[in-house]
């Protein structure tokens, strides 16, 4: 009985394995996708009822476990090397012509160079037994499970030896920008999204995204003759071998591993680099180079290996680094929200005209995602020319692995909370929270004390004089006469700055009590539609979410925060003290004047003459109308445009007036009209 179920498996994994195969390698379907599911389904139910025969490799193991993986560290087999690389052609021709000094007639191989993260892939007995990142290049972390959600890798094979196999995995270039269109951009490149992926805890979540894979190198026991049938029997064994494969050799008998692969002569190598130069940008992944290897397995163990990259092989870049420089040490942050934010302190470096010292390194994803470690020499970019960013590690230093971050606070040793990808300090006390806190009011885009500069409020804090944003208002700086570096003048100066920060808007002063979660959008639509912070307190003692979430451009997150924050004692002390101090708690923006004057609106639908949208409630706050993002009995008028959604339907069941565009138009050129003219109530 258990034997023939043990072979229904085994048929149902051939088949699928199969399917998966064609599907995912050669996008060749060669079963209905209905027929597909019918065979995983009754796998998948063989294996409930007969756990004990359940592969590890089955198909029916891509879909992931919820189980949380710290990625243990292995060995590697061979070490895994990374590539010499020159940037243009002279350099290239001058790498092959010292190896044909020594051998004529050499057959070379070019492939593109994907730009993705390295992976080991180790098979024995016809199976995935584990995969490893590249690491250190001598260990590596386990992250077998997420590599079993690649439906393009094999998880069984026909090979029954043992074979290592390097690849690299990577997220195609569509796919990247809509994912992360879904993460505001939050991803620099393909290659970080897909390094982050690889190294989520939950293999479920690596099955999220849309990892794909090529490989390029297998090594077994029985070496092949030539690095074309290497890739020749990768390919076989159901591998996703690159198409793009180029063997130059001046034997025109030379078997080809794959069925696109091309044979072109010796002398056309150099053409070759502008042939793949041209359809770069063509590609639906990134690629960063050409890989030109020397064909010939025996003559690449003649030349052996570098420390650092083997002498058979070389990367052709396509460009070159805007930067390398090393990684000295990695500083930790702590925001005044109790983020932890590790930083890069490199050795300087020019980048685009400017001299660069430290980068942000984000948080312990990003830092896996590179394999960066204290000590390695790393490139450096900027995207956009804005904020430099470490782009790769170029040579790793002694220091293994990754770096990791620290479990407590660096400043008042609590334990560091995880929430989302970041690790906080729970701590309201931290004497680092405290400092930042304070460091963020001065700061320009809050109450801008200029004078109060962050040495100066690192000293005050210090010295015990200023311990949080109130006390900027109480402190008495004639004190500081006596202390060293605080001339009359400096004292005078900051006095002088300090009182004149009392005479910031109420956006402003909002902004600078720092409210987890809110931006200066945010800010200025609280301070549109509330007269003063009473109102807001008042609000979140009521718990009236709805209030906040009708503000069109308030969503939850931030009505949760401002609810929390106006609910909490410290916080309400704290504004107790600045208004005593005399700061603007009262709004002036809010118009209250004008044709809407105490009228409610709600926008649906796109519209010809206001796009986007907002250009509508702008002009009607500015009429001193008031937006709000759903309809409800409160709504005095629905401005409806084309193709309108549900609000329409609710505004007619309850009988809120409809406006449309050209009426919209005519009321308010009209209102303006009478508006210039100084009358209101046309
Ligand atoms: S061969 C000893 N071939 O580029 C074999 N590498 O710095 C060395 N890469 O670490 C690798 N495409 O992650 C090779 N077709 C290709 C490649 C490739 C991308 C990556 C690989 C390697 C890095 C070189």
């Amino acid at each position: 009985m258990k034997d023939a179920i043990q072979k229904e498996i085994s048929d149902l994994t051939r088949r699928i394995t199969a399917a998966e195969k064609a599907y995912y390698r050669e996008a060749r379907p060669i079963i209905s996708d209905t027929e597909f599911d019918r065979l995983f389904d009754r796998l998948k139910k063989l294996e409930e009822e007969n756990p004990e025969l359940r592969n590890v490799n089955s198909p029916t193991m891509r879909a992931g476990s919820d189980l949380v993986s710290d990625f243990p560290e292995k060995p590697h087999s061979l070490p895994v090397l990374s590539l010499d690389k020159c940037y243009n052609s002279d350099e290239l021709t001058e790498w092959i012509k010292k190896l044909e000094e020594k051998n004529h007639g050499l057959e070379f191989t070019m492939e593109p160079k994907i730009d993705g993260a390295g992976i080991v892939l180790y098979y024995d007995n016809g199976s995935l037994q584990y995969a490893l990142t590249r690491g250190s290049g001598y260990t590596g972390n386990d992250v077998t499970d997420n590599i079993r959600t690649i439906k393009s890798i094999p998880l069984q094979i026909g090979y029954k030896k043992k074979i290592a196999v390097r690849g690299e995995i990577f997220i195609k270039t569509e796919a990247f920008s809509n994912f992360n269109k879904k993460f505001d951009g939050a991803w620099a490149n393909p290659r970080n999204l897909a390094a982050g992926a690889l190294r989520r805890q939950k293999s479920t979540e690596t099955a999220g995204y849309p990892l794909e894979c090529l490989v390029y190198e297998g090594f077994t026991q029985d070496t092949p003759e030539t690095h074309t049938e290497i890739i020749k029997l990768l390919y076989d064994e159901g591998f996703p071998v690159n198409s793009h494969f180029v063997l130059f050799s001046d034997n025109m008998k030379t078997p080809l591993p794959v069925p696109s692969a091309r044979l072109l002569k010796f002398s056309e190598i150099k053409n070759s680099l502008e042939m793949f130069r041209a359809i770069r940008g063509k590609l639906p992944y990134e690629i960063d180079g050409l890989v030109i290897k020397l064909n010939n397995i025996a003559e690449r163990e003649k030349l052996g290996y570098t420390q650092h990259h083997p002498r058979w092989a070389i990367a052709y870049k396509f460009e070159s680094p805007l930067a390398e420089t090393q990684l000295r040490a990695i500083e930790i942050q702590i925001g005044r929200g109790g983020r932890i934010t590790p930083v890069a302190v490199l050795d300087p470096v020019k980048l685009s005209g400017s001299v660069i010292s430290r980068a942000t390194l984000h948080n312990q994803d990003y830092i896996d995602s590179l394999e960066v470690n204290t000590g390695d020499r790393v490139s450096l970019s900027k995207r956009g020319d804005v904020i430099p960013a470490v782009e790769e590690v170029t040579e790793k230093g002694s220091n293994s692995g990754a770096y990791q971050l620290p479990e407590t606070c660096p400043a008042c040793h609590s334990i560091l909370i995880k929430d989302g990808a970041h690790l906080f300090c729970p701590s309201d006390k931290c004497s680092a929270r405290e400092l930042a806190a304070l460091k963020y009011f001065v700061a320009k885009d809050q109450m801008n004390i200029d004078t109060l500069g962050g040495k100066t409020v690192e000293y005050l804090y210090q010295k015990g004089f200023i311990k949080n944003p109130a006390d900027i208002y109480y402190f008495n700086y004639r004190q500081l006469e006596n202390h060293e570096g605080f001339g009359e003048k400096k004292i005078e100066n900051i006095i002088k700055a300090v009182e004149e920060s009392k005479k910031r808007p109420f956006t402003q002063v909002l902004a600078s009590l720092g409210i987890k979660d809110i931006g200066h959008k945010a800010e200025q639509l609280l301070a549109e539609k509330f007269t003063s912070i009473d109102e807001i307190i008042s609000l979140a003692e009521q718990k009236k979410m709805e209030i906040l979430t009708d503000i069109d451009g308030i969503g939850e997150t931030i009505a949760d925060s401002v609810i929390k924050f106006f609910s909490d004692p410290a916080a309400l002390e704290l504004i107790g003290r600045l208004k005593n101090a005399g700061l603007i708690f009262i709004s002036g923006t809010r118009k209250q004047e004008g044709k809407f004057k105490g009228t409610t609106w709600v926008i649906t639908g796109t519209f010809e003459k206001f796009r986007p949208r907002d250009l509508a409630a702008e002009l009607i706050r500015s009429l001193g109308g008031e937006i709000t993002s759903s309809v409800s009995s409160r709504t005095s008028y629905l401005l409806c445009g084309k193709d309108p959604g549900s609000k329409l339907k609710k505004a007619e069941t309850l009988k809120v007036k409809i406006i449309n565009e050209a009426d919209f138009i005519r009321l308010t050129t009209q209102s303006r009209k009478n508006q210039d003219s100084g009358s209101n109530d046309s």
